[in-house]
């Protein structure tokens, strides 16, 4: 097999799916949205959207799912967020943003894109349990990736009810399962 040397994200090489991830991370460095106008910085949206790609592509091999969606769903969730600053009704808000993005870089079939923006739009909807596979991959690895850090579990307990907190404890051992990693502690302490 010939070997193909990595191209960095740098130049035209990229795979469209990596073109969209490329385009997110520009979007994030390129914000005009100062810190004290968002809800989180822009360094914590860089460093979630990063966060879930990876985890979104080990997950997706646990669950024999495509890599390339699930990669690009898991940076792509949180678009509107990036773009506005805001999470107020994010999941829907972000999906003609990611559908824009698709048809700029083009060659995408309508069944990606479809799969994708409805993975963005339903990701905050925790509490559902979709027959979905990304939509439940983007859930997941949301969670996860938050579950990650230092007073995550603080901020769920004081921020949102006890039923929500309750599944995203659920979604969260789940990952830690299929990850092979202890189920406790659910939250990083
Ligand atoms: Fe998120």
């Amino acid at each position: 097999m010939k070997l193909k040397d990595f191209h960095h994200y740098k130049g035209d090489e990229l795979t469209p799916f990596e073109k969209v991830e490329r385009k997110v991370m520009e979007m994030v460095a390129s914000s005009k949205i100062a810190d004290s106008q968002r809800e989180d910085s822009i360094i914590f949206e860089l460093m979630h959207a990063a966060g879930c790609m990876q985890i979104g592509r080990l997950l997706a091999q646990k669950r024999n799912l495509n890599i390339d969606i699930a990669s690009v769903a898991c940076m792509l969730h949180d678009i509107f967020v990036i773009v506005s600053g805001t999470y107020q009704n994010h999941g829907p808000a972000g999906a003609p943003i990611a559908r824009k993005i698709f048809e700029e870089i083009g060659s995408f079939s309508e069944n990606e894109i479809e799969t994708i923006t409805q993975a963005v739009a339903h990701h905050s909807e925790k509490e559902i349990y979709s027959d979905n596979p990304y939509i439940e991959l983007v859930k997941d690895v949301d969670v996860f990736d938050c579950s990650l850090y230092k007073n995550s579990e603080g901020f769920y307990r004081i921020h949102k009810s006890a039923e929500i907190v309750k599944e995203y404890e659920n979604r969260i051992r789940k990952v830690r399962l299929e990850l092979n990693l202890s189920p406790e502690p659910v939250f990083r302490k």
